[in-house]
């Protein structure tokens, strides 16, 4: 502890991720305003409390990051970060951009989430060879830095298809330390997989089985994984595989929603559902998603509006309430269906509304405290993504809900294989079997629909996010490091 002390050592614990629990706005005049973020890596890191060095190594996303990294040198002032080491990595713009949004974001997103249009893409050509070299020295630049944070022996966390070279590289560099890699997406099947140049593939899947843990949400990714391995590489050699299913933060959620913001929100939200011709407060379909290709939103408005044309008794006693908050938003695809989204709420607003009633609510500016309102009194959550690989929404709406809720669930979400009882399961491709799922939900009895939820609740919370993060740190601590590479 005293050599610690007169030089330090590195970290114990180390976590990478593209995008980090701090993020910088710069404002005119050069001031830099800092925005903290949640989610399950920052209750994790907090969870191992004090006792073990950490830092959290992250990309710089934008310009105020890039200026708050000129100003520190990287290492964030923790008052910033809520005490937490964190040092931002300033990757230079164009690399950064041809590796998030050309590979992470394209390439590597498209496939876990099977979303090309074949016919047409993807086009593997001279191009996506340049953004694959960006995306090599942006993961270079990672390990780079994990190796030099790290302490002998260190655990090193890295996240995501951003960072999936990252187990390999920092193997060569620092071959004592314990490395994990997780996916927070899902994994596509070898046939899907294998759409991506063999050499690509291969070094895909090889960077990563230079961890020696890797962690998926569901066994069906995990497996998927370990199929693509078995096709392309041979097997999955000595990397243990783990299951890690994030559950949602009952205690955050329960209390976050009973301030003061969330309730001045459900009240402006009651005010636009209103009552219906028998003065009744109309039923509200619930969504809160990114505006994501994955997330199925527009399919989701066509199977309300589906229920509306089939049952026109809903007519005026529901509302659809749907936050889709823009998300990559430099990807053209990405900007065409945010405005398709628009588009179709538009037409099902315009063709069934009346003077006091509006079917469709949507939102689209960015607002925790108010889908936080909005999961309170949904009485039903719409959950229906082509593929996603957990999909924290359908675990955190039970966990909150009010009056209980029923929940239309996609048997492509991860968190089907755990919310799968109790959820009413749509194929998210069917609209007409979506509309019927709605019907199903909106009319589910009270009892039924509250005893769900309780099991819902407990199912979403099984392993809130602190665990999540110790559980894999623990498994990670107990492999014995291969340091006979030296
Ligand atoms: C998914 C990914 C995360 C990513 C998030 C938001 O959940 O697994 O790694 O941070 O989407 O996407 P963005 O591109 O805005 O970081």
């Amino acid at each position: 502890a005293s050599e610690r002390s007169a030089a330090p050592a590195g970290a114990e614990v180390l976590v990478a991720s593209n995008r980090g629990p701090v993020s910088y706005a710069l404002e005119e005049g050069g001031t830099l305003t800092a925005k903290r973020g949640g989610g399950g890596l920052v209750s994790g890191l907090s969870a191992i409390g004090s006792d073990a060095e950490a830092v959290w190594v992250c990309a710089a996303l934008g310009d105020g990051d890039r200026e708050a990294v000129r100003r520190t040198g990287g290492g964030l002032d923790p008052g910033d970060t809520g005490g937490q080491r964190v040092r931002m990595l300033d990757i230079p713009a164009e690399v950064y951009t041809a590796a998030y949004n050309g590979i992470a974001n394209s390439a590597l997103w498209f496939v876990h989430h099977m979303l090309y249009q074949t016919p047409l893409e993807p086009v593997f050509d001279a191009e996506f060879r340049a953004q694959w070299a960006s995306y090599e020295s942006y993961n270079r630049a990672f390990a780079q830095a994990l190796a030099e944070e790290a302490a002998e022996g260190a655990a090193v966390l890295v996240q995501d298809y951003h960072l999936a070279l990252v187990p390999g590289m920092l193997r060569t560099l620092r071959p004592d330390v314990r490395i994990a890699h997780f996916s927070h997406t899902p994994w596509a099947p070898p046939e899907y997989f294998r759409m991506l140049p063999d050499d690509i593939a291969r070094q895909l899947l090889e960077g990563m089985l230079g961890a020696d843990q890797l962690g998926f949400l569901t066994r069906r990714w995990a497996e998927a994984f370990a199929a693509c391995c078995a096709a392309v590489v041979g097997g999955t050699g000595d990397t243990r595989i783990g299951v890690y299913g994030l559950g949602a933060d009952a205690g955050f959620l329960r209390e976050r929603s009973q301030q003061e913001d969330v309730a001045e929100r459900l009240s402006t939200l009651r005010e636009q559902i209103g009552t219906g011709p028998d003065g009744a407060v109309r039923k509200t379909v619930v969504r809160v998603d990114r505006t994501e290709l994955s997330k199925n939103i527009v399919r989701g408005l066509l199977a309300y509006r589906q229920l509306l044309a089939e049952h026109p008794s809903w007519r005026e006693r529901v509302v659809h309430v749907a936050f889709a908050y823009p998300s990559r938003q430099d990807l053209a695809v990405y900007r065409e269906y945010t405005a398709e989204v628009g588009r179709v709420a538009e037409a099902i607003n315009s063709e069934y509304g009346t003077a006091d009633w509006q079917p469709v609510v949507l939102h689209v500016k960015d607002d925790f405290a108010r889908s936080l309102a909005a999961y309170r009194l949904a009485d039903v959550a719409l959950v229906n993504p082509i593929r996603d690989g957990m999909n924290l929404v359908a675990k955190e709406i039970p966990v909150v809900s009010d009056q209980g809720c029923a929940l239309v669930l996609s048997r492509e979400a991860g968190a089907h294989e755990e919310l799968g009882q109790d959820a009413l399961t749509v194929n998210p491709y069917d609209v007409s079997g979506t509309a019927r799922a709605l019907h199903e939900a909106l009319t589910m009895d009270a009892g039924e629909r509250s005893e769900r939820t309780a099991r819902l609740a407990a199912a979403a919370t099984a392993l809130p996010p602190a665990q999540w993060f110790l559980k894999q740190l623990r498994a990670l601590k107990e492999v014995t490091p291969r340091v006979d590479a030296r």
